[in-house]
């Protein structure tokens, strides 16, 4: 899916495959860097530097000691997280005016996270060892949360499909499943995420870090709520969680969405596509996408690459 380009200056950054789909379409532009696929960044954000050298940024970036970071594949609910993390360090039920987005790794490079004013909550897409060192040096609290992997291909789709240009994909759902599988898509396939995050913590035995699924966010909020505040040792009272997980409803936060935040870094949505990040927020939405001959092949490729990886997923809501 992504127009991969090489960076003759890197060694570790080598050309990705074909630019274009089996259809002869446009695909997103991107970059590979250390194995990874990653969006090349529009010029406002790269500010004349190259698109290497502000994701090796990040690496240097000095962190607090009580900073947080939410790590997930793109789409696995790391706005819904967010929001409640948020929350439940500020002992409040206000929503954020900021997007998630102000306190991205991938957005903010060396200089955006070092200004960003404590408590800070922030999140990435990025694997362990592209994020600041001292996340393991300082024993940062990392919270990864995870989905199952053919709702977040369906909905990574309607991501991609609806961003502004240069970024929309202009490929059809069956094709982005094959792209979605593959390394060639922004921040490589999910299952080679899942396998390095597994990877690399078991590397980091001292990291504190806490495993949450989408899918027990959903089915039982409140209990995931409490599960985040014993995590991050606050002592937020029972009636409290239970606010802050009705505060963070699919129906609060789209409507607080539409109606208060603002502070996105770049241009997300083609104008007229409906994009948004706040689309249908339920389990088994990909029943509605895959055919059975899709599933089952999905199923087959996907259980391959994760044969012994440990990691169970709910992909229906009962
Ligand atoms: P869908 O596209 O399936 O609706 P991310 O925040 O990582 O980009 O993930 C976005 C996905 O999380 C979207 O999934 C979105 O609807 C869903 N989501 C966002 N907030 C949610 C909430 N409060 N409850 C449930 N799902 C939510």
């Amino acid at each position: 899916m992504s127009s991969c380009q090489s960076d003759e200056r890197d060694p570790k950054v080598k050309e990705f495959q074909d630019p274009r789909t089996s259809k002869g379409l446009q695909r997103i532009p991107c970059f590979q860097h250390d194995g990874l696929c990653l969006f090349v960044p529009p010029p406002e954000m790269l500010k004349g530097a190259r698109p290497v050298d502000r994701v090796n940024s990040i690496k240097e970036a000095e962190l607090k000691d009580d900073d947080i970071v939410i790590c997930a594949y793109p789409k696995c609910g790391t706005h819904w997280l967010w929001e409640v993390i948020e929350m439940l360090t500020s002992g409040t039920l206000q929503h954020q005016k900021a997007v998630k987005e102000t306190r991205m790794f991938e957005f903010l490079y060396k200089e955006g996270i070092e200004a960003v004013p404590p408590r800070r909550v922030f999140n990435t897409h990025l694997p362990l060892r592209m994020l600041p060192k001292q996340v393991v040096e300082k024993k940062i609290k990392c919270i990864q949360i995870m989905r199952n992997p053919k709702d977040t291909c369906v909905s990574y789709f309607n991501h991609c499909r609806d961003m502004a240009e240069p970024y929309n994909y202009q490929g059809d759902f069956v094709e982005f499943i094959e792209v979605f599988m593959s390394e060639n898509v922004p921040f490589g396939s999910y299952s080679t995420y899942l396998q390095s995050w597994k990877a690399e913590v078991a590397a980091a035995p001292e990291l504190p870090t806490l495993d949450m699924y989408y899918e027990d966010m959903k089915l039982d909020p409140v209990k995931a709520v409490k599960k985040v505040a014993r995590f991050l040792g606050l002592a937020s009272s029972d009636k409290f969680c239970e606010d802050v997980a009705d505060a963070c409803s699919f129906k609060k936060m789209k409507k607080v969405d539409q109606e208060m935040k603002s502070g996105l870094p770049i241009k997300i949505w083609a104008d007229g596509s409906g994009g948004t990040f706040y689309r249908k927020g339920e389990i088994g939405d990909w029943k509605n996408w895959f055919t059975v001959a899709q599933s089952e092949r999905f199923d087959i490729i996907w259980n391959k690459k994760m044969k012994d990886s440990g990691f169970e997923f709910t992909y229906s809501p009962v």
